[in-house]
């Protein structure tokens, strides 16, 4: 165990919990690669309008703005500390002329009014916490009407046999100065209702952690509920990207379009919807 200065407190108390939920959960490089690319095959041109719902720190949102100076984004999160974060420690990182193409709202996705937009992303499982089919179709025909005619959705999604159990994760993170281990616990699950309480927990070398950093309330939605609701909702295809394996059977992060996948015990997926 590391010994720690005293008067400077533990590591925990001085690690800043949106610095290391990027680190451990975010790969915003790889999240924009994977939407320039999907679009660019599924519409044959170029996305430039991203509306990310639930943007949280909108470091997708400044990905975005970076790739192109005729890229524009709109993040929409209801927490206002998480934004102001967000504008200190991301966007303040763009020029200028990169800040005058973002746009963050502090509103509810579900009643935020935007202009129409090529693609809107919803990640990390946020729209989960629509519990009720109702509230989720409500939020999915919210973002077709805010799609431009050949707009796409993008979401992420997790299951295999391991997400209906009450389990904990962990991975150790040594990046940027800041060497953690992250912690993935999913707390309660109902399998009457697929409710499921979610935490991310941060631990340090010295024996210091930072409890239930991020604390989730979700309803597991499968996949063919997810697409059946999207169709519902007036996106006229869905389809699912599933990734490949390294040689150490991790995933690789090559999301491929399949109608077919591996029952594995873990699995994340992206579902495209297109209006
Ligand atoms: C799991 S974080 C996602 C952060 C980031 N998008 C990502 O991919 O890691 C969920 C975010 O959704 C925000 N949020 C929750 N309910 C919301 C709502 N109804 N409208 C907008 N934002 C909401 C929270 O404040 C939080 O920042």
């Amino acid at each position: 165990m590391t010994k720690t200065n005293p008067s400077k407190g533990s590591l925990a108390s001085q690690a800043d919990r949106h610095t290391l939920y990027e680190l451990s959960v975010q790969c915003p490089e790889a999240e924009v690669d994977f939407i320039e690319d999907a679009f660019l095959k599924l519409k044959k041109r170029k996305a430039l309008s991203l509306r990310e719902d639930f943007c949280g720190t909108a470091a997708v949102c400044c990905e975005w703005i970076r790739r192109s100076n005729r890229k524009t984004a709109i993040g929409v999160d209801l927490d206002a500390d998480v934004l102001e974060w967000g504008k200190t420690h991301q966007a303040s990182q763009l020029d200028y002329r990169q800040k005058r193409r973002l746009t963050l709202f502090n509103q509810d996705v579900q009643t935020v009014d935007s202009v129409h937009v090529d693609a809107i992303v919803a990640m990390n499982f946020s729209y989960w916490l629509f519990k009720e089919r109702d509230q989720l179709k409500r939020y999915f025909k919210s973002t077709c009407n805010a799609l431009v005619e050949d707009g796409a959705l993008f979401l992420d999604a997790y299951g295999g046999y391991e997400s209906f159990q009450e389990i904990e994760e962990q991975r150790e993170i040594d990046e940027n100065g800041q060497a953690f281990t992250y912690v993935w616990e999913q707390e309660k699950f109902n399998p009457v209702d697929n409710g499921l309480i979610c935490s991310i927990h941060f631990e340090f070398d010295d024996g210091s952690r930072i409890e239930r950093a991020f604390h989730y309330d979700w309803r597991l939605w499968t996949l063919p509920e997810i697409r059946d609701l999207l169709l519902e909702c007036g996106f006229s295809r869905v389809t699912t990207y599933w990734q490949g394996f390294d040689k150490d059977g991790d995933g690789d992060g090559d999301f491929k379009p399949v109608t077919q996948a591996d029952a594995d015990a873990g699995w994340i997926c992206y579902l495209v919807a297109e209006k």
